[in-house]
């Protein structure tokens, strides 16, 4: 998998791209990530990537000009047909578990950064494919969401994580959040790890954990439940 990201600000991923699994799964081989900076693809003396809006108002509006040509180079370059393109915007559609095992399939991502008021219209209506919001509140820009989706599809890159086990079972990726995990020591302060965990077991510590997992998702997230009942509603609504 090859993931491309165009910004303004290149700095911010330096040391996020250079720590665990972004690390290593560049390390295997196994995802190449380039950041490109949006004012190396700007043509007058000062790199200016922004300008004032038409029609007047606060802010400033990222130009259209230096993301068509970065994603030009970025087409030639690395010789790439047809890339995926995602805009980064607390405007798109919520990022989920489900949206990071899609993007995960993809073999060229292309991650626009915004900044500042917005960007021009016309980069939305021509070059992307799909917008994304990681969440309900405003970041100053798309740098650390674009770290959030990658470090999310990387991780499920076969062969990234040692354990792939581990990336399954997350929350989430069975609509169902996590439950209690248990290392050593034993007791800790009076504090005991639950008998069946040290049982050896395996059917009786599955099911405890499928439980705990119930439970839990019930407790702080009860609207995935309802999420789930209203799909396997559907779903024997459609079969019969
Ligand atoms: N840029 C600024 N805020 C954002 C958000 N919540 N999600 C994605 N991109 C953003």
């Amino acid at each position: 998998m090859e993931i491309h990201v165009i910004t303004a600000f290149p700095a911010i991923f330096e040391s996020p791209l250079n720590e665990c699994i972004l690390k290593l799964g560049q390390k295997k081989k196994l995802v190449d990530i380039f950041i490109h900076d949006l004012r190396d693809h700007t043509t007058d003396k000062h790199r200016q990537v922004d300008d004032y809006p038409y029609g007047g108002g606060p802010g400033m509006i990222l130009k259209p000009e230096p993301f068509f040509a970065s994603i030009d180079f970025i087409r030639e370059k690395h010789r790439i047909e047809s890339p995926k393109i995602i805009f980064l915007t607390p405007q798109g559609k919520r990022f989920t578990q489900q949206k990071a095992i899609e993007l995960a399939k993809e073999e060229y991502l292309i991650i626009l950064c915004g900044h500042y008021k917005g960007i021009d219209e016309r980069i939305r209506d021509v070059l992307v494919d799909e917008e994304i919001s990681i969440g309900d509140y405003v970041l100053s820009g798309g740098e650390i969401p674009a770290l959030v989706i990658m470090d999310s599809i990387v991780r499920l890159i076969p062969g990234v994580m040692n354990d792939l086990d581990s990336a399954i079972t997350d929350s989430f990726h069975m609509a169902l959040l996590d439950g209690p995990y248990y290392t050593r020591p034993k007791i800790f302060e009076g504090y005991e790890v639950p008998d069946i965990l040290l049982s050896g077991d395996h059917a009786k510590i599955a099911e405890w954990r499928k439980q705990k997992a119930i439970e839990r998702t019930q407790q702080r997230r009860s609207d995935l439940l309802e999420r789930m009942d209203q799909v396997s509603t559907h779903s024997n609504a459609d079969k019969s």
